[in-house]
């Protein structure tokens, strides 16, 4: 359960670090080592989530509620945000330094014009797994561009397949079968195994995960049922609020017995599930009753170019600025390369009544 450690080891003051772009090398870092790059717990450095956008036409009640993320809400302004040159220099660095892994998000990252632009430049970059996350909204008209300019798979999530839960969920009204939709087209066009995330909040949604198992399986899609979080602070999150794990696996077992199977990778966030008959698998993502950062390999790229070390953080490392200044890709490498050599992030080990309460990042502002 909620971890009670009394000496959390998240006290950074919120904002950003200034990243030198200086002479000095750093040591231990030479081209043929790289991809050896390991965090102060050992941790290497294998997934990138790049944010392209901080905005979205949702509201989901659990990552922007309207309350905060309303009209006077002030989102980044356009010259903040990373060019795609830009975006995809860093994640040609990211990959020569081990990345093998780069998962697009946002906020929504179907909003940012012409995003298969920014897809058609990632994927050359050798042995990469590209994989995108989306509310599905848009999916339907984007997926053939997004298959066409290289994409590999998708992530969508989706909360419901009631309607009137799902509505209230993404408080914008958008029905369940236009995210429906969305999964087809991208199913169609080959953009697969889609993955399908569902938050699961006390008292909204907890009576959508049968109905969802029943749905999806057989299809080829694979659902992960996941912990709601206490992901920045507008989303009042209570620990009363969070269905674990254990009852997620509960519900579907009583129904449709599962077992469980190997992880695909080292680190991989949801634990594995299959159905006893055949039906295929699921996966439940419990990083607030069983974390995981033991194994997080996870870095983030916010969408104004910032790199953050957990999705917990409240300190990002400004690496627009080194590519604005003029900084070489060795400068960029051996930026990178100090920032993840330092990093001790362990947020949902440590996760107490007293971390709650840190400021922290917004999701839609990171990446989820
Ligand atoms: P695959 O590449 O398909 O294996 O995806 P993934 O397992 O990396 O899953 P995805 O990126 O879709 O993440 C699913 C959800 O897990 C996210 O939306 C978050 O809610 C949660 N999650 C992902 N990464 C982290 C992490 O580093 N820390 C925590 N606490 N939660 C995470
Ligand atoms: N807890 C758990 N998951 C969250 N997501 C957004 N906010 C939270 C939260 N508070 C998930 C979304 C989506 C991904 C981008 O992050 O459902 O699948
Ligand atoms: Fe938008 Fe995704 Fe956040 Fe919902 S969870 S508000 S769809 S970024
Ligand atoms: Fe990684 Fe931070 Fe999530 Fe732990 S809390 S798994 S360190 S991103």
């Amino acid at each position: 359960m909620l971890n009670t450690d009394p000496h959390p080891d998240h006290h950074h003051a919120p904002g950003a670090t200034h990243l030198s772009a200086g002479p000095e090398r750093l040591p231990g870092i030479c081209p043929a080592t790289r991809h050896t790059l390991t965090d102060s717990l050992q941790r290497p450095l294998r997934d990138l989530r790049i944010s392209v956008t901080d905005r979205c036409n949702f509201r989901c009640i659990y990552c922007m509620p309207k309350e905060v993320f309303g009209r006077d809400h002030h989102f980044l302004e356009r010259e903040k945000l990373l060019t795609f040159e830009e975006t995809a220099r860093l994640a040609r660095i990211f990959a020569a330094l081990g990345v093998e892994k780069v998962r697009i998000t946002g906020g929504e990252p179907l909003l940012r014009r012409e995003l298969e632009d920014l897809i058609a430049m990632l994927a050359p970059i050798p042995r990469l797994d590209l994989t995108l996350t989306t509310n599905g909204s848009l999916l339907a008209e984007k997926a053939h561009a997004l298959k066409e300019a290289g994409l590999r798979r998708v992530t969508v999530s989706l909360d419901s397949l009631d309607d009137e839960v799902f509505r209230a969920m993404n408080d914008v009204d958008f029905p369940v079968e236009r995210v429906l939709a969305g999964i087809d087209a991208a199913a169609r066009v080959g953009l697969t195994p889609i993955k399908i995330n569902v938050v699961v909040k006390r008292g909204v949604n907890e009576h959508s995960i049968l109905p969802m198992a029943r749905y999806f399986r057989g299809t080829g899609q694979i659902l992960r049922f996941i912990e709601y979080m206490d992901v920045g602070h507008s989303n009042g999150w209570r620990l009363n609020d969070v269905v674990s794990a254990a009852e997620i696996f509960a519900t579907i077992h009583a129904e449709l017995p599962i077992e469980p199977i190997d992880s695909n990778y080292r680190g991989e966030v949801a634990r594995r599930w299959r159905y006893r008959d055949g039906g295929g698998e699921i996966g439940i993502i419990a990083s607030v009753t069983q974390p995981f950062c033991r194994d997080c390999s996870r870095a983030r790229l916010s969408a104004d170019g910032q790199l953050f070390t957990c999705l917990f953080a409240t300190n990002g490392h400004d690496l627009r600025s080194l590519l604005r200044g003029g900084a070489s890709d060795d400068d960029i490498t051996d930026a990178i390369s100090g920032v993840w050599q330092s990093r001790g992030d362990r947020y949902s080990e440590i996760r107490s009544e007293e971390t709650v309460t840190l400021p922290k990042i917004e999701m839609s502002y990171v990446g989820g």
